[in-house]
């Protein structure tokens, strides 16, 4: 795993965006794995810059978004359709059909998820997956248990999750949907790229179980130590508990110098 650290969060959300730029202009029909709640809305801020001042083009993007809540209407103030198109996709010019996102009122849950996976394949895969992580050390729902080698599914959330997701639906955790659809981590595991994010103290020991811990089902984003190609982007604060921050600093600025001679 690469570990990148920076001194702040518009830091990490702009070392997220340059990786999604490169690659866009390297390959024009990138198809990016999306992901929502407060980690990525920097990264989105950035890539909705760059296609302002510099034009980067995204009409030939595809996006699927990792999950969606079971049970709320995607024109819902806080469900995660409304979340892309405030963010992202409305301040774009990716076209509405490539858009992909869990329907969560969909008829035939079960079907959907294949459909959804299958939609996946058919597009080629995903090119870079952008993910948060759960204080408990979840990846899209995939809350701690699920099995690691999951696919696109329905799962019941966890007490922390909804308290974390409480404040947006109303004051207690009884207002939050109790169910969402998600990515399996194993959906998640066949995307060429993944970058994982976090900022802010709060999610120390979950990045610290993630990237140093063992790999368990108890913290589904630990998988990603044997994916090829994540990418760990996150704050000081988040890195605090981690035991090897000299030495993943290290490794970013050799890494930088040598890029720096290639150029
Ligand atoms: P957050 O959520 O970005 O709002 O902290 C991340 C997650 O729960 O996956």
């Amino acid at each position: 795993m690469e570990v990148i650290i920076q001194p702040t969060y518009k830091k990490l959300a702009a070392v997220a965006a340059k990786i999604i730029r490169d690659a866009l202009l390297k390959k024009t029909n990138l198809v990016l794995g999306l992901a929502t709640g407060s980690t990525p809305i920097g990264v989105y801020e950035a890539l909705v810059g760059m296609h302002k001042t510099e034009g980067l083009d995204f009409s030939e993007v595809t996006t699927f978004n990792l999950d969606e809540y079971v049970g709320i209407p995607p024109n819902h103030p806080y469900s995660y359709h409304t979340f892309m198109e405030t963010h992202l996709f409305s301040a774009i010019n990716i076209p509405a059909e490539n858009c992909h996102i869990p329907q969560s009122t969909a008829v035939g849950h079960a079907e959907f998820c294949e459909r959804y996976e299958a939609a996946i394949l058919d597009a080629g895969g995903i090119d870079i997956q952008v993910l948060g992580i759960g204080k408990d050390g979840h990846i899209g729902f995939n809350e701690p248990s699920s099995s690691l080698g999951s696919r696109t599914r329905i799962k019941t959330l966890t007490r922390s999750t909804l308290e974390a997701n409480a404040p947006h639906f109303g004051s207690t955790i009884d207002d939050v949907p109790k169910m969402a659809i998600t990515m399996g981590v194993g959906t998640i595991m066949d995307a060429k790229q993944c970058l994982l994010l976090a900022s802010g103290e709060s999610k120390a020991v979950a990045i610290a179980n993630a990237v140093e811990g063992p790999i368990t089902a108890e913290v589904p984003a630990s998988v990603l130590q044997m994916h090829p190609q994540t990418v760990v982007i996150i704050d000081e604060a988040a890195a605090s508990e981690l035991k090897r921050v000299d030495y993943y600093k290290q490794v970013y600025a050799n890494k930088q110098e040598l890029l720096s001679k290639d150029d």
